[in-house]
């Protein structure tokens, strides 16, 4: 009986798990603007070329982080050599300074996997 139990609970946290990570591919690129606008803006444009207190956010998604050449990057960032996929910006995105070991982007990071899906997949349209 307890064997059971254990299993189900087991086997309804693994359904949840797969749940939240099909969640974080199918984000809502215009609920992502808005996220954007109103939190990522403050230090990030999403054009080319265009630097603020950190890099232009154009073309992420797919791409080695600390690529635009024009910016300063911390030795943290340079040292990070995994791409900027979908799955590695929302880990990022989550808690910066503790995905990023040395990272010098001064933000607490979103805690909403829904908000971070939205940001992802509304980076996803910069191309
Ligand atoms: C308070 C300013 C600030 C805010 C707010 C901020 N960032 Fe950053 N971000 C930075 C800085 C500075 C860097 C450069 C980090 C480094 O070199 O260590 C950076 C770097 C990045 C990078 C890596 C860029 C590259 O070229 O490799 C990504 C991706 C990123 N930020 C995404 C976001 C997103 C998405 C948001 C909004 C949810 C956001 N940031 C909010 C300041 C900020």
């Amino acid at each position: 009986m307890l064997r059971r139990i254990v299993l189900i609970v087991v086997l309804a946290s693994l359904a949840s798990g797969l749940a939240s990570g099909a969640k974080a591919l199918d984000g809502d690129p215009i609920a992502g603007k808005s996220i954007f606008q109103r939190i990522c803006q403050n230090c990030h444009s999403a054009e080319i070329g265009i630097n603020k207190v950190g890099p232009s956010l154009w073309n992420i998604v797919g791409r080695q982080p600390a690529a635009v050449p024009d910016y300063v990057y911390s030795e943290g960032m340079k040292t990070n050599k995994t791409p900027w996929t979908a799955a590695a910006l929302d880990t990022y995105i989550a808690d910066p300074r503790g995905d990023v070991h040395g990272v010098k982007m001064y933000f607490k990071g979103l805690a909403d996997g829904k908000e971070r899906a939205d940001v992802v997949a509304y980076l996803s349209t910069l191309k």
